[in-house]
C-alpha cells in the first residue's frame, strides 16, 4: 500500500493517482517517486488500466523536489540517485496521462506534469522552475520539456528567473489544454480520461507515440512513422468495429485487438 499516494481505480477504465504528502505540499521525495513508478508499473500491465489522472491537492499538485531530502545528497550522491530510474519508469509509461494541476506546480511537480499527455488546471494554479534560487537547475527535463511546451522565450524567462506563471498564461503559451474553476479540475480531468479510456486502445497508443514523434524527431521521420502506424491500424479488429458501428449508426465498443 502506498504511504504518499491515494490510488482509485480503474473505474470506466481510468486510474487516478493523488499526490498525498500534504504536510510538504506534495514535495516528491524518492519515497513518493517510488511509489508512482511502482504504480505505474502495474498500471502498465493492467488491461483495465486504459488511462491515467494524475493530481494533488488543492493547495499544490506538487512543490517541487524535496528539498530537505535533496540537501542530503552530495554530488557522488546525485550520481547514483535512484529517483533517474523512477522519473525514467514514468517516461516509459505508455498510456495516456491526464494531469490535473491545482495550486502550485513547482521545479519536479512542473516536471512531473509536463510528463502528461494533457494538462487540465485550476484557474489558481502555479507553474514555475524555481530550482534557479536554491543555486541550481531543472534536472528531470524541465528545460527540454518546458522549452518544447511553451516556446524558448517563455521557458528561458522561467527557468532563469525562477518566477512562476499563472494558468492563464500557461494556456496561453500552450503549456496546460483547459482552465477550469480549481473543484471542478479533478473531475473535468477525469471526464476527459474517461472519453480517451472509451476509444480503441491500440489506434490511442499509436496515435499517442506518433505526437510524441512532433517532439523528437524530423517531420519527415514523424510522418513515416505516422503512415506505418496508420496502416497497422488496419489490420486491427477495433477498426472494423468502429467503422460498422459508423454505419450502423451505433455507439463503437472496442476491446483492444
Ligand atoms: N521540499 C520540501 N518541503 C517543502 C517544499 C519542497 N519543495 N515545498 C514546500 N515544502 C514544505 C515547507 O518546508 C513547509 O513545511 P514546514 O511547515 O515543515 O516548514 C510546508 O511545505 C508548507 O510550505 P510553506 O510554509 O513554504 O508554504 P507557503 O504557502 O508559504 O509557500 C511555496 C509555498 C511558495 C511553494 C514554498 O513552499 C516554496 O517556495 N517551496 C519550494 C519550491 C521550490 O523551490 N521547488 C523546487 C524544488 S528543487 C527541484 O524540484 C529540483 C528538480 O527539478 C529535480
Amino acid at each position: 500500500m502506498p504511504n504518499h499516494l491515494i490510488v482509485e481505480g480503474p473505474q470506466l477504465g481510468v486510474l487516478s493517482i493523488k499526490l498525498h504528502r500534504p504536510e510538504a505540499l506534495n514535495a516528491l521525495n524518492t519515497a513518493l517517486l517510488a511509489e508512482l513508478a511502482d504504480t505505474l508499473i502495474a498500471a502498465q500491465d493492467d488491461a483495465e488500466v486504459r488511462t491515467v489522472v494524475i493530481t494533488g491537492s488543492r493547495r499544490a499538485f506538487a512543490a517541487g523536489a524535496d528539498i530537505k531530502e535533496m540537501a542530503e545528497r552530495d554530488l557522488v550522491g546525485m550520481l547514483e540517485d535512484p529517483r533517474q530510474r523512477h522519473w525514467s519508469t514514468i517516461t516509459r509509461f505508455s498510456k495516456p496521462i491526464i494531469a490535473a494541476v491545482n495550486g502550485f506546480c513547482l521545479g519536479g511537480g512542473c516536471e512531473l506534469a509536463m510528463h502528461a499527455d494533457i494538462l487540465i488546471a485550476g484557474e489558481d494554479a502555479r507553474f514555475g522552475q524555481p530550482e534557479i534560487n536554491l543555486g541550481i537547475m531543472p534536472g528531470a527535463g524541465g528545460t527540454q520539456r518546458l522549452v518544447r511546451a511553451v516556446g524558448k522565450a517563455l521557458a528561458t524567462q522561467m527557468v532563469l528567473t525562477g518566477e512562476p506563471i499563472s494558468a492563464r498564461r500557461a494556456l496561453e503559451a500552450g503549456l496546460v489544454s483547459e482552465i477550469t474553476q480549481p473543484e471542478l479540475t479533478v473531475e473535468r480531468a477525469i471526464a476527459v480520461a474517461e472519453t480517451i479510456a472509451a476509444k480503441a486502445p491500440l489506434a490511442v497508443r499509436l496515435a499517442r507515440e506518433a505526437l510524441h514523434k512532433a517532439e523528437d524527431t524530423d517531420l519527415a521521420t514523424g510522418l513515416r512513422f505516422e503512415r506505418h502506424a496508420f496502416t497497422l491500424l488496419a489490420g486491427t479488429k477495433d477498426r472494423e468495429e468502429g467503422i460498422h458501428a459508423f454505419q450502423e449508426k451505433r455507439p463503437a465498443t472496442f476491446n483492444g485487438h
